[in-house]
């Protein structure tokens, strides 16, 4: 099968799975539904078209004169793969953009899944990444470590320029589902290695290490990520905000003590590192047994606030990769989090119940530095 049809039948499963996770309640589910399938129709449609339709009928979505002109401040590009506009790939387009440039180029990208690996290097800052939600637009690749020389390299989006922004897109790796014990098989489905990037209302899609946030001041807001063994990754100084984390570990009968997913493995190698994830007004959920965090690096840092955790967190929350040398260095915190797995009765040793003043210096933007480079949404 190529990858097309194998892949398209891969994100249709993984929007199943994004319904039936035991995430969202009642009432938001019935909406996300409505959603996803009036967007998976169009998805359908789009996929098997007839060809011989003029281009008129394809491109009807299209207004005139689309794209608008440059202004002095920003330059805009079209991506459609029905060849609509300008570029019918992502990666066309990143090349189209000039080096060094000081105006932002917004990529903006049509209703679609974007097979392709794409590679943002480090000549090209300020560019945004435009797509129409984030259950309708996605790039999509299927590197693993094994077939790309090792996880670092198995993104489909890789982003090494700094001032990168994202909005109502996902990124997806739809390589075969890591199972614990498998080698080779983590699928990162982007690495951000830029400092100052910003993701709004986007999806994050894999099994094994999905978000490979590596590098960087990086804010998160309205975000979606789906994983199963330390699906959020890396040594960035992060803020994700009003994210949904879900956990696609097998489901554990009742009674039994195996852990199968980790949240995060955060990489802080030393103290003098000022890195660390932050999960702000956050919601756990899906299937497994799984940890929070573990130290992948000794002086790992990781801070859940106001975060809603269910009952498929180990009542122990965390593991220090199994060196308890690191539990001197490791900072794991919480703070007035809800839901039945965030009771902290049971907690390992070394986590921090954090107070209020303990909590103040990760529970807003300014934990990276957003007041002094974040946009608004709108902006
Ligand atoms: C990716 O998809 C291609 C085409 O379907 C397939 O040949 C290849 O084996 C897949 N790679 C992995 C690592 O699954
Ligand atoms: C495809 O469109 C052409 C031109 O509009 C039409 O003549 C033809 O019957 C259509 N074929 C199908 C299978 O719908
Ligand atoms: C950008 O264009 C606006 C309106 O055309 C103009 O007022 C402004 O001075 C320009 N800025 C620069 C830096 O050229
Ligand atoms: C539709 O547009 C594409 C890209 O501009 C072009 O290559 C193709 O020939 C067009 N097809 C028709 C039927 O006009
Ligand atoms: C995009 O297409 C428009 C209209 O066809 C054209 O005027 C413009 O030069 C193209 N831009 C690029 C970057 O190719
Ligand atoms: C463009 O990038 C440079 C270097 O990363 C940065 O200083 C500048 O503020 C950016 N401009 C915009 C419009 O984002
Ligand atoms: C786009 O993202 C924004 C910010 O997260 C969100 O408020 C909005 O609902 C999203 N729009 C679509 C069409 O997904
Ligand atoms: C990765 O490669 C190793 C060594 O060749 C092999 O044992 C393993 O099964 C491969 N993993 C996957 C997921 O294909
Ligand atoms: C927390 O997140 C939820 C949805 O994720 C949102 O509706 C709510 O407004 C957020 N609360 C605050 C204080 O931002
Ligand atoms: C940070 O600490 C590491 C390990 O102790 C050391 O190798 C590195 O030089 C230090 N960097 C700075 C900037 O102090
Ligand atoms: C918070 O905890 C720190 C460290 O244990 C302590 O020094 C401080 O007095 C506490 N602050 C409050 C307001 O309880
Ligand atoms: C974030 O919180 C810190 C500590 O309370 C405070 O000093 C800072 O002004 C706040 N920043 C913003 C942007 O609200």
């Amino acid at each position: 099968m190529n990858i097309k049809g194998s892949s398209l039948t891969l994100v249709l499963a993984i929007f199943v799975a994004l319904l039936s996770t035991k995430l969202f309640t009642t009432s938001s589910t019935k909406t996300l539904q409505t959603v996803i399938t009036y967007n998976l129709n169009k998805l359908h449609r789009h996929h098997h078209h007839n060809k011989s339709k003029s281009n008129v009928t394809i491109c009807e979505d299209f207004p005139p004169n689309f794209p608008p002109p440059d202004t002095n401040t920003t330059s805009i590009l079209c991506v459609d793969h029905k060849g609509c506009c300008n570029f019918t790939t992502v990666q066309s387009a990143v090349d189209a953009v000039a080096l060094f440039s000081a105006k932002r180029t917004i990529i903006w990208i049509n209703t679609g899944v974007y097979y392709e690996k794409v590679m943002i290097p480090k000549t090209k800052p300020n560019i945004t990444f435009q797509g129409q939600g984030f259950t309708s637009t996605a790039i999509a690749w299927n590197n693993t470590a094994n077939s790309s020389g090792g996880t670092f390299y198995s993104a489909s989006v890789m982003v090494f320029a700094d001032n990168f922004i994202a909005k109502n897109i996902s990124f997806m790796n739809v390589a075969p589902i890591a199972k614990p014990g498998d080698v080779g098989a983590q699928a990162v489905a982007i690495r951000i290695g830029g400092d100052q990037a910003a993701f709004w209302g986007c999806g994050f899609f894999s099994s094994q290490d999905t978000l490979h946030d590596d590098r960087g001041r990086h804010y998160f807001r309205d975000c979606f990520v789906q994983g199963s063994i330390d699906f959020i990754f890396g040594d960035a100084r992060s803020l994700f905000e009003n994210c949904q984390l879900s956990s696609i570990a097998a489901p554990v009968p009742a009674g039994q003590r195996n852990i199968n997913g980790v949240v995060t493995a955060q990489g802080r190698a030393s103290n003098n590192e000022s890195t660390g994830y932050v999960f702000l007004n956050c919601t756990i959920g899906g299937t497994g047994r799984i940890w929070l965090g573990r130290a992948w690096r000794p002086f790992s840092r990781v801070v859940f606030a106001y975060t809603f955790m269910p009952d498929i967190i180990a009542p122990e929350g965390w593991n220090d990769f199994n060196d308890p040398t690191r539990d001197q260095t490791i900072f794991y915190g919480e703070y007035k989090c809800s839901g039945p797995g965030s009771n902290t009765m049971m907690r390992a040793s070394y986590v921090l119940m954090l107070n209020d003043t303990q909590a103040s210096p990760f529970i807003n933007v300014s934990y990276v530095d957003g007041d002094k480079w974040l946009q608004p949404f709108n902006a």
